[in-house]
């Protein structure tokens, strides 16, 4: 029961905050709150956030570091329900100060793993459209860490190229790494992809896999390497260790029990994430985008029909396999002006828009694969050699891609491409040389949503309006738009509009990052308003738009990144609190704003 929810997100766009300015800044007539912030305990055993004391213990129980992709599902009755997020890495140099004890830094380095990984936290509330609280030991709350256990899916699984001496079965990995984007299914389960995985192993580049997955022998940044012999692509037993990270995850929310999956069918890159629609035969359409320079974007068709009736016990087990059989397919961009056209500044082609047609190149057919020369396991596991044998088109840096909710249409955040026009020439779908502040496109499929024709066309090209780069907003007036850089992560309000958050802003436009709103249909189309900005130095992930509930979550990640813990840049959110449980270090955190 309660006050009814305030219906909507009415917003006079804020203005951009400059990258100096550490604040969290919402429009007039809303309000924000920290929901979790790093450390804060998460089991009634857990101890308070204490840095100075943290251990590994502490850390495995408490809620962990830089948070990307988050969901709130709640309950029926909506007064309940669960906080999904994930940690996608840790910052040493802002965590702790500097040491150069062996034990110190040992321990700080076991910290790391269990801040890493996955939480399902219970949440509560008053009312709908009240702010949350977290439900510590709540039944569903769960951390999963670097040594948690996942079990892989699809044809991958069991082969020998994810064989090591500890899992001879090739079908249990240990832990999850750089979990950026993600997205929730219709079968209520949750997503997120495995990105940056490379960086936590010391490997020599000595094999074309691991050259073009960017693996190097060099110490990392959390060390495990010295003593973990799975971060050491020289261990003998362990060569494919690192095969066992890079996928798509699924974890089950409801059932704490679960042991969450990679699934190997969706193939391994460094997956920014997933998102899904139920195609119109019922089968099941995930997007993924590789988010590295000129690399892929990515779509997968399951074999099996998604079955949305919930109260069936049989039919939700099916669902949870649903990601485990099916297709993976690649994309082909075709543009339709004249490549002399496609200068490179931005300025559009002569027919007024940077567009075309497109196709998806199957990587796999019905569980085989579609490359010549290589096995479905080769496929799936060296993902990005397949995709370079098919003429995929080398991309702007694919971060979050979404399926429009109502009308299917995709958006794929392109972030930005500094070495486009020397490393990659620029084309239709890429545009701009130097691609400093990214750009979105919108792409419809032709043959329905498991097809392989589409069209496409460049929604936004973005930065600032006043500032160098040349801009373009769907032909909205550019001197009405709020400025917009490094699209990142995107979701739908219930209205259809896309909802934008930046990473990047700082080093381009020097603004802080933010959230922005962006209607599609009817005269605003293109219009971008900034709706919210983060504090110095941080992304701004998630997000989930709620406006049913005039509710709007985020994850605040990596705030004051730039600092040191002697000099933070950054106080976030305690802001010199002396309330239990706060800290002067700057901490990672979720929020949720809504209207009072
Ligand atoms: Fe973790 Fe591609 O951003
Ligand atoms: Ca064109
Ligand atoms: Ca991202
Ligand atoms: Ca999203």
């Amino acid at each position: 029961g309660g006050a009814a929810a305030a219906s909507g997100l009415p917003f006079e766009p804020i203005a951009p905050v400059a990258s100096t300015v550490d604040e969290f800044t919402v429009p007039a007539g809303y309000r924000w709150s920290a929901l979790v912030r790093w450390g804060d305990p998460i089991f009634p055993d857990a101890p308070g956030f204490d840095l100075a004391n943290q251990t590994p213990a502490a850390q495995a129980r408490q809620f962990g570091y830089n948070v990307d992709y988050i969901d709130v599902i709640a309950d029926e009755g909506g007064l309940t329900g669960v906080l999904v997020a994930n940690h996608e890495y840790v910052n040493p140099a802002i965590m702790f100060p500097p040491s150069s004890d062996p034990a110190e830094l040992r321990m700080r380095s076991e910290i790391y793993k269990a801040a890493q990984g996955m939480a399902v936290v219970e949440v509560e509330r008053d009312a709908i459209g009240a702010p949350w609280r977290i439900v510590v030991g709540g039944r569903r709350n769960r951390r999963l860490t670097v040594d948690s256990e996942f079990a892989l899916t699809g044809p991958a699984a069991g082969s020998d190229l994810v064989r090591t001496a500890a899992d001879p079965s090739g079908r249990t990995v240990l832990g999850t790494l750089g979990n950026c984007a993600g997205g929730t299914t219709p079968w209520g389960t949750v997503l997120s992809g495995e990105e940056n995985f490379n960086g936590y192993f010391s490997a020599p580049a000595d094999t074309p896999s691991r050259a073009r997955y960017g693996f190097r022998q060099a110490p990392t940044s959390t060390g495990w390497e010295t003593w973990d012999r799975r971060f050491d692509g020289t261990a003998p037993g362990y060569e494919n260790e690192a095969n066992r990270f890079g996928y798509i995850v699924e974890i089950d929310p409801q059932d704490p029990t679960s042991t969450p999956v990679k699934h190997t069918a969706m193939g391994r890159f460094k997956h920014e994430g997933a998102n899904v629609r139920i195609a119109e035969d019922g089968r099941v359409v995930a997007y993924m985008g590789d988010d590295e320079r000129g690399d892929y974007l990515y779509k997968f068709v399951s074999k099996h029909r998604y079955n949305p009736n919930r109260a069936d016990a049989a039919a939700r087990k099916q669902n949870l396999r649903l990601l485990a059989e099916g297709d993976l397919f690649v994309a082909r961009f075709s543009g339709d002006s004249p490549a002399s056209e496609i200068t490179g500044t931005g300025a559009l082609p002569s027919d007024g828009a940077f567009d075309g047609t497109g196709e998806w190149i199957a990587l796999t057919r019905k569980g085989r694969s579609a490359v010549p020369g290589m096995t479905v396991e080769e496929v799936l596991v060296h993902t990005r050699l397949a995709a370079d044998r098919v003429g995929a088109t080398k991309m702007d840096r694919c971060e979050d891609v979404e399926p429009h909710p109502t009308t299917g249409r995709v958006y794929v955040a392109c972030t930005n491409n500094t070495r486009r026009g020397l490393d990659y020439a620029v084309d239709e779908a890429n545009p701009r040389a130097a691609n400093r502040d990214g750009h979105v496109i919108e792409l419809t499929e032709l043959d329905g949503q498991g097809g392989t024709r589409f069209s496409w066309s460049i929604l936004l090209l973005c930065g600032d309006p006043a500032g160098i780069s040349q801009t373009y907003f769907a032909g909205y007036p550019k001197e009405l738009v709020s400025p917009i850089s490094c699209p990142d992560n995107v979701a739908f309000d219930g209205e259809g509009n896309l909802w934008i958050s930046t990473d990047g802003a700082p080093s381009t436009i020097r603004k802080n990052d933010g959230l922005f709103k962006v209607p599609l249909e009817g005269p605003e189309r293109g219009r971008v308003q900034q709706f919210l900005s983060v504090p110095r130095d941080a992304e701004t992930c998630g997000p989930i738009i709620r406006d049913d509930e005039g509710m709007v979550f985020v994850a605040v990640q990596h705030p004051g990144e730039d600092g040191t813990f002697a000099e933070p840049t950054s106080r976030f959110p305690d802001y010199g609190s002396t309330a239990p449980g706060a800290a002067a270090a700057p901490r990672p955190s979720v929020v949720q704003v809504w209207r009072g």
